[in-house]
């Protein structure tokens, strides 16, 4: 058991920071997309942590953290001409990229894969602890299969007392895990986590089209091997059964006030999740607005399902939002929240 700290990010934080992680220890650390529950990657005695602090499949790999592209030469084999051009246009940002791994990087990493998930934050914390030269794996600060977290206090409900720090960074800007794209083989880029550099983005960089991994927008078949492991395990699910309904505004609308009043109904205390537009023509049944972009959803998602537990809710009824930009990414959570239980309004 540690007694968890929570520090602003600050020089003293990420001195404190610093020291934890090259004594082998865990930290909790704000990036743009999500916290991380980070550990020095080449240490292969603090990384199996993290797996135990979260409860974490030791089938899932995670991703690296690194400051800058100069750092990939000790952890990659090669890097392609496209992955330098999406570098270069998209470091540091929300995209990781997945590549051939070096024999530096650790088994404990990767899961085994011959591959690596390499990654480099905008987050200036992120970024000021990264520059003491240190690469960092860190998946999101969450108990696995949990929303996750994009302020420090969710990090801290989740992780009190299994890591030692938690550096504050304020709410994420994002609210999205990062986009992770497979350049390592020869072909077309494949698409295997949808986030904040979207798919269209990736394309017009790119000139060419990026492929949807099998199991972004639907439920892998028994026994289907995943592209990427993340996408077999259950994943964002607050203790509320979450319904999602797709379709039209209005038909969305009209279904949603019928199965809240049915449910309220039933006394299974529903809770709306939807546009701030929705939001007003539900009234007054019990809402949390999400925002009025896709971008203003994404960031608030994760902390409304997070939410809705700590009202006691029973039921959430969130309303999707059409499947492009960033609205892939929300649609890619939203679909796993709910475990694939969805209603298509008409
Ligand atoms: O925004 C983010 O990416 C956050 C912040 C902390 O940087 N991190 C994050 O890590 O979301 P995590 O572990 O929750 O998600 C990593 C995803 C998983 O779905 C994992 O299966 C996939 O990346 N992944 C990691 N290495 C891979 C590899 N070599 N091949 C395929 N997928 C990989
Ligand atoms: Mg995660």
């Amino acid at each position: 058991m540690y007694e968890t700290k929570v520090l602003p990010a600050d020089e003293k934080g990420i001195d404190l920071a610093e020291r934890l992680l090259r004594a082998g220890e865990l930290v909790g650390l704000p990036t743009e997309t999500v916290y991380g529950l980070g550990a020095d990657a080449l240490n292969e005695r603090a990384v199996p942590k993290i797996f135990v602090a979260k409860g974490r499949p030791q089938d899932n790999p995670l991703i690296v953290h690194v400051h800058d592209r100069s750092q990939l030469g000790g952890l990659t084999r090669s890097v392609p001409e496209r992955a330098e051009r999406l570098i270069r246009r998209f470091w540091p940002g929300p995209l990781t990229l997945i590549l051939e791994k070096s024999a530096a990087v650790p088994d404990c990493v990767t899961a085994a894969l011959p591959t690596v998930a390499l990654r480099c934050p905008s987050h200036p914390a992120a970024r000021a602890l990264l520059a003491r030269g240190i690469p960092i794996a860190a998946p999101s600060a969450n108990l696995s299969g949990r929303p996750s977290t994009t302020t420090a206090q969710h990090v801290l409900s989740d992780l009190r007392g299994r890591i030692p720090l938690i550096l504050d960074g304020g709410p994420c800007q994002v609210g999205l895990e990062s986009t992770v794209l497979d350049v390592s083989r020869p072909g077309r880029a494949v698409l295997l986590r949808p986030g904040g550099v979207t798919r269209e983005m990736l394309e017009e960089a790119l000139g060419e089209p990026v492929d949807l991994g099998h199991g972004v927008l639907e439920p892998l078949a028994a026994g289907e091997k995943a592209l990427s492991p993340g996408l077999k395990h259950t994943h964002y699910k607050p203790k509320a059964r979450v319904l999602l309904f797709e379709g039209e505004p209005e038909a969305q609308c009209r279904e949603m006030a019928a199965a809240y009043d049915e449910a309220a109904r039933r006394g299974e205390r529903p809770l709306l999740l939807c546009r701030d537009g929705l939001a007003r023509s539900l009234k007054p049944r019990d809402c949390l607005p999400l925002g009025l972009s896709d971008q203003e959803i994404a960031a608030r998602l994760f902390a409304a399902l997070r939410e809705a537990d700590d009202r006691g809710a029973g039921l959430v009824l969130l309303q999707g939002v059409p499947e492009t930009g960033v609205g892939l990414a929300v649609m890619n959570r939203a679909l796993r929240a709910a475990g694939f239980d969805t209603r298509q309004c008409k």
